[in-house]
């Protein structure tokens, strides 16, 4: 059984809490995604994903500040918390304890082809170390971690860029080994890739990452920006001389920001031979335009934040409401249970073991024939021959519903049975007619 199977569909997004965000992240997912969280057919979840942090982040100050930083973005830019499922991983201790289950359902093998992991081994392997070297076991996990992310919410889809695919594939695998040994628990979620959405291109012309060290915070002060944009990588040519917009990554990053008209102005001007320093400033101004307002909010929210500690232990009440009675169902299809409560399972076999039961059968003189047996196979009635399976149908259907007034109404079409066979046999009857309605009920 699916968690909320008619609600609309559900969106999970996380961003790992190990770093300032930049131009790129708001270009490639925060702006689209506090876009999407406005629509009125999606429910979405946003959640910071610290315990992922810890697999690279070793500097406790790092990891605060960037929870905070991230989460002070995504409202900066317009999540609102009563909306959407806002929360921090760490605030759901039942997602720690779906990683294990999931661990459980999970073959190494599977783990063993991640492409983070191999990256690290292939890295290792290249330069003569040892295959593991460098790598926690948490890299390792790291797949099992984001599917119980996934899985929690029973989420339907979760945008995620080209490099992440291959982890929703995964979690899809997990549920399915689950549901397929303990009944029908996940929802199997599918990726959902924006092509649209640009990566953009880092001071030095490469994808602006955290790794390369290249990006542009997205809150860095006006001031701050300036100097950063001035250092993007340009040609050679002088002022007057026609610019090429191919490959530019300042190009790139304006285009990401301004409209289409715009867009077209500023090809103009690269034909007519701006000047990189007039270039870099229209850039400046255009992503300032933007950002400012966003700015001013963030500002104000970092100076307070226990607002947004607020914020978010709120929305981990609201998580916890889902995941809370969702983990003590899987709990229970495990067998972590209470000692004193039985197995519906096997409690459902013993009934039907226990009960007494009527079994038909044809006899080679080609009549149809029943019995009625108690709980442990012992016969108590003995039908005569009936000329089709319906007749005998219908004398079991007057036994089951009148028992003891059938027995005696029906006599004739039964061997004899003396006082003691026609108390038993009524018990039986009784007997089925309670199962019946117990299982019923
Ligand atoms: N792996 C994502 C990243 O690198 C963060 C993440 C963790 C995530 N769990 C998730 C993303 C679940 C989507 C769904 O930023």
């Amino acid at each position: 059984m699916a968690l909320l199977p008619d609600t609309p569909t559900r969106f999970l997004t996380g961003i790992t809490t190990s770093g300032t965000p930049h131009l790129g992240n708001y270009v490639g997912s925060v702006r689209h995604s506090v876009r999407f969280s406005r629509r009125d057919d999606v429910q979405s979840f946003y959640f910071l994903a610290d315990y992922h942090a810890l697999i690279k982040v070793d500097e406790p100050a790092r990891i605060q500040r960037s929870t905070l930083e991230i989460a002070a973005t995504w409202l900066a830019c317009g999540l609102d918390p009563e909306r959407v499922t806002f929360y921090r991983q760490s605030d759901i201790p039942e997602i720690p304890e779906l990683t294990w289950f999931l661990t459980c359902v999970t073959g190494k093998g599977l783990l063993n082809r991640a492409h983070a992991y191999k990256a690290q081994v292939d890295k290792n392997a290249a330069r003569g170390e040892d295959p593991d070297a460098d790598v926690n076991a948490g890299l390792f996990m790291y797949p099992v971690l984001m599917g119980a992310d996934i899985l929690m919410f029973n989420a339907h889809k979760v945008p995620v860029g080209r490099d992440q695919v291959q982890h929703i594939e995964m979690a899809r695998d997990m549920a399915q080994h689950f549901n397929h040994l303990y009944g029908e628990h996940f929802t199997l979620p599918e990726a959902e890739i924006d092509d649209a959405v640009a990566t953009l291109p880092g001071l030095d012309g490469r994808k602006m990452s955290k790794s390369y060290d290249n990006t542009i915070p997205l809150f860095t002060p006006r001031a701050q920006l300036q100097k950063l944009i001035n250092g993007i990588v340009t040609d050679s040519r002088a002022p007057g001389e026609p610019k090429e917009t191919e490959g530019s990554a300042l190009f790139q990053i304006f285009q990401a920001f301004a409209d289409d008209e715009e867009t077209e102005s500023l090809r103009q001007a690269y034909a007519d031979g701006i000047g990189w320093g007039d270039a870099k400033q229209l850039l400046f101004e255009r992503i300032d335009r933007e950002v400012a307002p966003m700015r001013a909010h963030y500002d104000a929210l970092l100076n307070d934040p226990a607002q947004i500690e607020r914020i978010l232990r709120t929305g981990a009440e609201k998580a916890r409401a889902l995941s809370r009675p969702f983990m003590e169902g899987l709990r229970q299809a495990v067998g972590l249970r209470n000692l004193a409560s039985r197995d519906p399972a096997v409690a459902r076999k013993a009934a039907k073991v226990a009960r007494p039961s009527f079994k038909q059968y044809r006899d080679s003189d080609g009549l149809f024939y029943f019995k009625l047996l108690d709980a442990s196979g012992v016969q108590l009635v003995q039908s005569r021959g009936f000329a089709s399976p319906q007749e005998a149908g219908r004398a079991i259907g007057s036994l089951r519903q009148q028992r003891a007034d059938a027995l005696a109404q029906l006599a004739a079409q039964l061997e004899p049975l003396d006082d003691e066979g026609m108390r038993a046999a009524s018990a039986a009857l009784e007997a089925l007619a309670a199962a019946d309605a117990a299982s019923e009920g």
